[in-house]
């Protein structure tokens, strides 16, 4: 038996974290669930946008999916993004984000990358300070962190037969804290003489990605470049409807979709629910549920073929008619 505990959070979050439930429910695996809150609307509440409660669950579950919350851009005294704070707490040090070709009409081919970035500091390393008119935040980079990352891709990369390693920086200007990754990460690699590696500046690297995604395998990379790369290569999967994202640390795990709130969209069942179905099936995967990992991709793959499609994809399906499509596929087999 596992227990999963489920967060749905703002936005479209809780409508596609419900799609998630009922798709893993339709699984029949021992699974448990445990609901847990976070976000926006629950600092509304209560004060606090990760209640104590909240991580005491996802500290007990085996393995949390989480769906998005929305945290606002103005200042707000006493609110920080509490899946920053998660990733933090917990030491969930590796996110993983793959990017593949999407079974869809008209996908560029041959797009089968990672981007894996550091994901406890940088500069979402939380120090940040104001003066009337000045602020700062504060970059932290160690070497203990970078050679951890830096280790666990080569590691993927081991695992997943992938063959070459592409480590971002901005060393040339970041000559401190980019400088300290780059030297780790080469370094890490050095010991590493079955797996090719090169270097790409982090604006060259959001070009080549624009322009020649096949050119990548495994991407390593700093806390916010790699946020912002891996929304960069998600157009190449598919969009934000489809990429799904890990953060692993040693004692557990959290598996969401790589999109937030998206309040533009929100409360109108336009949600694609299959990033946050294929970060459920890397979940199973995490869990060795190997199968049921297995036959969920090949439900959200049937359905990228046959539709429905929610808008994102240019279908005028909802939310629930894709989660439907799934369940019955997943029965059928
Ligand atoms: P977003 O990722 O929520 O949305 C970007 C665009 O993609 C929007 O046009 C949206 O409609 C579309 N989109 C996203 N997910 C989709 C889905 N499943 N199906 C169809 N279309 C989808 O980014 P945005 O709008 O910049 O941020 C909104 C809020 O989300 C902000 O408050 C931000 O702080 C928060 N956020 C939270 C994250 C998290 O919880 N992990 C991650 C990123 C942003
Ligand atoms: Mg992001």
């Amino acid at each position: 038996m596992s227990t999963i505990c489920l967060i749905p959070g703002d936005g479209i979050g809780p409508e596609v974290l419900a799609s998630a439930r009922q798709v893993l429910t339709a699984l029949a695996l021992p699974l448990e669930f445990i609901a847990a809150e976070a976000g926006w609307a629950t600092f509304e509440r209560c004060g606090s946008a990760l209640p104590a409660a909240t991580l005491a669950a996802v500290q007990a579950a085996d393995a949390t999916l989480f769906g998005a919350v929305g945290s606002p851009s103005q200042r707000v005294e006493g609110y920080r993004s509490p899946i920053v704070e998660l990733r933090r707490a917990l030491d969930l040090f590796a996110c993983m984000r793959p990017v593949r070709t999407p079974a869809l009409p008209q996908a560029r081919p041959n797009v089968d990358l990672v981007v894996i970035r550091e994901n406890t500091e940088g500069l979402y390393s939380g120090l940040e300070q104001r003066d009337t008119d000045r602020a700062t935040t504060t970059r932290v980079i160690t070497r203990a962190a970078s050679q951890r990352i830096v280790g666990w891709a080569v590691n993927y990369a081991r695992a997943h037969q992938r063959h070459h390693i592409t480590v971002v920086h901005k060393a040339n200007v970041l000559r401190e804290t980019c400088g300290l990754f780059r030297e780790t990460a080469l370094a890490v690699l050095a010991d590493a003489p079955d797996i090719q590696w090169n270097e790409l500046l982090v604006d060259n690297a959001a070009y080549q990605l624009a322009r020649t995604p096949e050119q990548f395998d495994i991407i390593v990379t700093t806390n916010m470049f790699g946020d912002i790369l891996s929304d960069v290569a998600s157009v190449w999967g598919g969009g934000l409807g489809l990429a799904a994202s890990a953060n692993y640390g040693p004692r557990t795990a959290i598996f969401e979709p790589v999109h937030g709130s998206a309040p533009d969209i929100a409360g109108r069942q336009r949600a694609n629910p299959l990033a946050t179905l294929s970060a459920a099936a890397l979940m199973l995967e995490h869990l060795y549920y190997l199968a049921a990992a297995e036959r969920l991709r090949q439900a959200i793959n049937h359905v990228l073929r046959h539709g429905p499609h929610t808008p994102d994809l240019a279908g005028s399906a909802s939310t629930a008619d894709v989660t439907t499509a799934i369940i019955h596929l997943l029965n059928d087999r």
